[in-house]
């Protein structure tokens, strides 16, 4: 296999490893918008705007916060091969610097091992709540240097969530443009989603497999906001509470550490045994985000992702490219 990068045989760091574990980090649309450089003393990180999505995502801050699942997990990767990596926004390529060097503390932790474990399970959990304990360890996972997370537990809370969602799904499921982008990044049976490697297959969320062309036609039929939304409600209705990552930096810089929180979050989550699953409507929609922000009492914060937690039954991973598609040479 071609290698590129400094390799782990002279006891040097792995770098085609840790992009390995970089791509398993959550992606918007699982579009992976990542491309990898290698250098001797860092991995650069930089966006694929080849792979935005402009209708949901107009300002590119979801395929930021992406850049940042991908950075944090890289973080965890070095540190388990005994390297310390500090993270450093680079305005001039848009990208992210992933400083690498050795240190005689760094050891693989328990975020590192669930790595390979996290995904998004968007399926209904089963009602158990999630422990005071394992509550400050979430809320601890999710602080970063302009984030932090409230997590909404209450029914009261949950409802009112639900009610944002809903108008969210009315919103987004109405407009043509929105539904054509979604529609486009779904893989609708496994043998779509093997061919092209990303996107969002069927069956990590429980739908039936159905040829291509099939899916197409009905899909008009099926993907509505009426359904949408009692799924939706069941889903949080189902789940022990509630994560808003919110932030007082609404720039690139600042999405990539939200995009770090989200990740450490969900790692830490998986640890703990307990599933996420994202709820954006009510960020993604801009008329809403001000009324949401409003709701939860933000002045210079706002809200930029939103998730789901509880605990519930692991689903098929979703794919991710090779990672010799993702590095790019000098
Ligand atoms: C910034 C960001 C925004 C996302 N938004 C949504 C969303 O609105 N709804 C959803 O179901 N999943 C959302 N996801 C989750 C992706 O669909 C998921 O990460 C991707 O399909 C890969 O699957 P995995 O996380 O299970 O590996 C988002 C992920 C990121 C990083």
């Amino acid at each position: 296999m071609r290698r590129s990068g400094t390799e782990r045989a002279d006891g040097n760091l792995d770098g085609r490893e840790l992009i390995r574990y970089a791509t398993l980090a959550a992606s918007s649309h699982n579009t992976q918008p990542w491309k990898f450089r290698i250098r001797k003393d860092r991995i650069t990180i930089l966006p694929d705007f080849s792979r935005r999505c402009p209708v949901v995502d107009p300002d590119d801050s979801h395929l930021f916060k992406s850049l940042g699942c991908a950075a944090e997990n890289m973080i965890h990767a070095a540190a388990a091969q005994g390297f310390l990596a500090e993270i450093q926004f680079n305005p001039a390529e848009n990208s992210v610097d992933v400083l690498l060097s050795r240190d005689a503390t760094a050891c693989a932790t328990e975020l590192y091992r669930a790595i390979t474990k996290r995904q998004c399970v968007k399926t209904a959990y089963d009602g158990r709540p999630v422990s005071e304990t394992e509550l400050e360890k979430l809320q601890k996972a999710g602080k970063g240097k302009s984030v932090r997370t409230i997590l909404l537990t209450s029914t009261a809370d949950k409802n009112t969530v639900t009610d944002f969602v809903t108008r969210g799904n009315i919103a987004q499921l109405t407009d043509r443009a929105f539904r054509k982008e979604l529609i486009n990044w779904i893989r609708f049976n496994p043998a779509e989603a093997m061919r092209k490697g990303d996107g969002l297959a069927g069956r990590t969320s429980g739908q039936p497999a159905l040829p291509t062309w099939l899916a197409k036609m009905i899909i008009g039929l099926v993907l509505t906001h009426k359904g949408q939304a009692r799924t939706d409600a069941t889903n949080i209705k189902s789940s022990a509470g509630i994560a808003v990552f919110v932030a007082s930096r609404d720039d690139k810089p600042g999405w990539v550490e939200l995009g770090r929180a989200y990740e450490r979050f969900a790692l830490q989550a998986t640890a703990l045994s307990i599933c996420t699953a994202f709820i954006n409507q009510p960020i993604e929609v801009r008329e809403l985000r001000s009324q949401f922000d409003s709701w939860l009492k933000l002045e210079a914060e706002s809200a930029l992702l939103m998730v789901r937690f509880g605990h519930g039954s692991a689903t098929p991973f979703s794919l991710r490219r090779p990672i010799d598609d993702v590095i790019v040479e000098d």
